[in-house]
């Protein structure tokens, strides 16, 4: 996630920003940059890399722009990093969000004869307010105007030699206003600049805020003044970098109908899934038989979920292999198989070694990661991006929602291209897909539920995880949650296969938890519940909404918000890795660095 920081004040911006910026390490970044003013040019420095040691070259000014970037359009270069300039040199823009018009603008720029030097969808916005200028607009309406021509998601700030003020909007991308004393700050968020101002201002989508001496907000559509009330920050700087979470792995599960959002952004369009990552790869796609997902982990419990998802939209045979096992077997793989590499990091070595293997048999590899430039992600033939913002929590949490969700339009994407199923079908699929960013935020604003629970059975050193269908992988990924932050034995399970064995666990120290939501095999879940009950096992489940049967037959009840059966594996994980993560805190867990684990699994 791209991190932006403005400054207006006394002090000397070429000196205060690298600071500023260096409090959005968190945010993850692979480059960065400053603008200053200093007349009558802007003076602007870029590098590609991190900021450790770095000092700053810049002359010394009173106005100035920066940018952390993870990249998500172009590779990690200097020239993609920020800030992006106009053909003069006299408008500088540092931007967080995505351009989903970048194309067709940057053509009629073209056109117009703007000349581009980056591979970004940000570059096209210093050059769209330079047009604008030209024609005669004031500096504010041709930011006014350019906003409204973007389509996509951004978080601005902007320079012009011009003038002695900074400009910032918003739209669908984090921007807050620090207010202090002969000085303001605008960033990404408050941890930027809290040790100099715990007065802020949010601004909301759709408003410019302009920059010097003072503040003034104003609706960029309409160019009606805003009366912004000032709001004072409670934290400290530490909990700031949080915003205000205990954790990453709190911030993480709350921020993924953010990240679900973004993942989803312009890839859906007039019904259809739109993916260019795999443009040119649709012939070779049409002559596919089978699919194999390999992956680790996490990312592996994501694969399994999409085999029932794959498998009915696809009507392909679909497997999902460990990473470590499909490498040191012979896996039977030809030119008609399509190979999905899953990983969040990009950087997993047994997952790399089953890429190069496939690879090596002739298959198309497709990867899903969420690090751009990742080694998985350069040497897969095409890769789909998860868009999930970096995740610091080891445990993974909105990397794996998200990419549940790329597998899903990746078989939604491949359904449309074989004909492998009738188009209402998959309107309705694309148009529940859509409304998940909303079901999510519903189903993590339940919260307190989850952890009433996890007050009540904290100290049991067991547990089971059980669901059947697309939620038995569920099971499994809220069993290894449980495991990886709080220590605790728990183990997952095809609900079905609990008689077979593991029935003979069952006493009061080993709670069952139930992905237990209306779908075909409700009923037989029910019957599941009932074997355990008559064995005196305490039942947990996370239920459809309003299930008052469920609520009437279980101890405890976690409802999730309501969505098509298909999709339920996209919330009915959130009130398990809730579950998970409050069972740790009371734990006194070192929740984001899990004793034993690492991030990135670079060894075999
Ligand atoms: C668990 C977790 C791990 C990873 C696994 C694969 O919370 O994060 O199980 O999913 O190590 O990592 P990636 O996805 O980076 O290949």
């Amino acid at each position: 996630m791209c991190g932006i920081v403005g400054y207006s004040g006394e002090k000397n911006a070429s000196e205060l920003l690298p600071s500023c910026l260096r409090k959005l390490d968190y945010r993850g970044y692979d480059s960065f940059g400053f603008a200053v003013q200093a007349n009558p040019t802007i003076a602007v420095e870029k590098h590609a890399g991190r900021l450790d040691g770095f000092t700053s070259q810049l002359p010394e000014s009173k106005l100035g722009i920066a940018h952390t970037r993870w990249a998500t359009h172009g590779s990690v270069t200097e020239k993609n990093a920020h800030p992006h300039m106009s053909c003069d040199g006299s408008i500088a823009v540092v931007h967080n969000g995505i351009i989903e018009n970048y194309s067709e603008l940057r053509e009629q720029l073209k056109q117009q004869g703007h000349k581009f030097v980056s591979e970004t969808d940000s570059e096209v916005i210093p050059h769209l307010i330079e047009g604008l200028l030209a024609q005669g607009k004031s500096f504010e309406e041709a930011v006014r105007e350019t906003c409204d021509s973007l389509q996509g998601t951004f978080a601005l700030l902007i320079l012009n030699k011009e003038s002695n003020k900074l400009v910032a909007a918003r739209k669908g991308s984090p921007l807050v206003i620090g207010v202090g004393k002969n000085e303001n700050f605008v960033a990404s968020d408050v941890t930027a600049f809290i040790e100099f101002t715990k007065d802020v201002i949010f601004l909301d989508d759709n408003e410019l805020a302009i920059v010097d001496g003072n503040v003034e907000v104003q609706n960029f559509s309409t160019g009606k003044k805003l009366d912004k009330k000032v709001s004072k920050i409670e934290w400290d700087a530490e909990q700031a970098e949080k915003s205000g979470y205990k954790h990453f792995m709190l911030k993480e599960i709350f921020e993924q109908p953010e990240a679900a959002q973004k993942c989803l952004q312009g890839r859906i369009k007039d019904g259809k899934v739109v993916l260019p990552e795999l443009e040119g790869r649709d012939e070779k796609l049409k002559e596919i038989n089978r699919v194999i997902i390999v992956a680790c982990g996490t990312s592996w419990h994501a694969g399994l979920v999409a085999e029932y998802i794959m498998e009915e939209l696809v009507g392909l045979p679909v497997e999902v292999e460990y990473a470590s096992e499909f490498r040191y077997r012979n896996p039977i793989v030809d030119d008609k198989c399509l190979v999905i590499v899953v990983s969040q990091s990009g950087e997993t070595a047994d997952t790399l070694a089953a890429l190069r293997e496939a690879k090596k048999k002739g298959a198309l590899v497709i990867s899903i990661c969420n690090v751009m430039g990742s080694t998985i992600a350069r040497e897969s033939h095409s890769t789909i991006y998860n868009r999930a913002g970096p995740e610091i929590g080891v445990a993974s949490t909105k990397a794996f929602t998200t990419q549940l969700i790329v597998l899903t339009l990746v078989s939604l994407y491949l359904a449309d291209l074989i004909k492998s199923n009738p188009l209402e079908k998959q309107r309705e699929i694309l148009s529940a897909l859509q409304e998940i960013p909303d079901k999510m935020q519903q189903t993590v604003d339940e919260s307190n539920q989850v952890l009433a629970i996890a007050k009540k059975y904290w100290e049991k050193p067991n547990a089971l995880y059980l669901g059947r269908g697309p939620n038995f992988p569920i099971a499994l990924e809220g069993a290894l949650k449980l495991k990886e932050i709080s220590y605790l034995h728990a183990e997952g399970m095809s609900a079905a296969e609990m008689k077979h064995g593991p029935i003979a666990l069952i006493d009061s120290d080993m709670p069952a938890i139930f992905v237990a939501v209306k779908d075909k095999t409700y009923n037989k879940i029910l019957a599941n519940i009932e074997e355990i009950k008559a064995r005196g096992g305490t039942v947990i489940a996370v239920a459809s909404p309003a299930d008052k049967e469920m609520e009437g037959n279980v101890a405890e009840v976690m409802h999730i918000a309501k969505t098509i059966e298909l999709l339920q594996p996209l919330l009915t994980v959130l009130p398990l890795q809730l579950l998970a993560y409050y069972i740790a805190d009371i734990r006194e867990c070192d929740i984001d660095k899990p004793r034993n684990l690492a991030k990135s699994v670079t060894v075999e």
